[in-house]
């Protein structure tokens, strides 16, 4: 009932955006941060995903981004990913604003993505900003340019989110008549603003309902893993089309 119900909400909205969070990558085998099984429940995020932790522990910082690097050697973009991709190319999605630094989304074939908190696949010198490679990071490399210390385009804690990303996404919000809340807590600030920023019906996928969660009134929630969820709304869509 559920999928059908979200499969006509997508027909009959205009512009629907799609907000993901970890959720959507641990089908790809790419752990969340806060459920039971999440990166945060055995490393605190302070000491190695922080501005603080890039300054005062900084082999740490890279040991910890050059094991979530090399990880997503083995990961690939599952169903829901490639689903999404397609909504988008038939005109049912028009942005994903994700969370994720995996450019899962993109090597699905997603083209308008907004990376809100950045990705770990690019890498740059925290000193003078120059573009590197990433086995140069990977290879515990410094700044060819100035010998600065290397470190991945993610947003660390203490960070400000890119501004880009963050402005074409409050446009697409704002002009949403639906939003479509994929595999997130909602824990994070400003991230978890957007729902409530848009006029438009708001949509949960989650495998549990979250305690933030609770706070957004969402107009139709669907609990379940976002591949298969996505799988289901895809089918109620093609039988739409008959
Ligand atoms: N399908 C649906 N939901 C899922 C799935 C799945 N396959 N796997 C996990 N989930 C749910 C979890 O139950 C949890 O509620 O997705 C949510 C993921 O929440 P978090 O782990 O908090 O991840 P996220 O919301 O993306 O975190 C936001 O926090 O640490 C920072 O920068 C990091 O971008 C991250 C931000």
């Amino acid at each position: 009932m559920t999928a059908k119900t979200l499969a006509n909400l997508m027909r009959e909205s205009n512009r629907t955006v799609v907000l993901t969070g970890a959720g959507m990558s641990t089908e790809s085998g790419i752990p969340d941060f806060r459920s039971s099984t999440g990166l945060w429940q055995n490393i605190d995020p302070r000491i190695v995903a922080s501005t603080e932790s890039m300054q005062k522990n900084y082999e740490q910082f890279r040991e910890f981004y050059q094991g979530r690097i090399t990880a997503l050697d083995n990961c690939k973009p599952h169903q829901g990913h490639v689903i999404l991709a397609d909504f988008e190319k038939r005109g049912l999605v028009s942005i994903i604003a994700t969370q994720n630094v995996d450019q899962l989304h993109q090597r699905a074939g997603s083209k308008n993505v907004a990376e809100l908190h950045g990705n770990i696949v690019t890498v740059r010198c925290q000193k003078c900003g120059k573009p590197h490679a990433k086995e140069q990071f990977l290879n515990n490399n410094i700044c060819t340019y100035c010998s600065g210390k290397l470190r991945p385009n993610v947003v660390l804690f203490g960070e400000t989110l890119p501004m880009e990303a963050w402005d074409r996404t409050l446009h697409e919000i704002h002009e949403a008549d639906l939003v479509i809340v994929i595999g997130t807590s909602l824990e994070v600030y400003p991230v978890n603003q957007l729902p409530s920023m848009s006029k438009g019906k708001l949509v949960y996928i989650n495998r549990q309902q979250t305690s933030t969660s609770a706070h957004y009134s969402f107009d139709l929630v669907l609990k379940g893993s976002a591949g298969e969820v996505l799988a289901d709304v895809h089918r109620e869509l093609e039988k739409l089309k008959k």
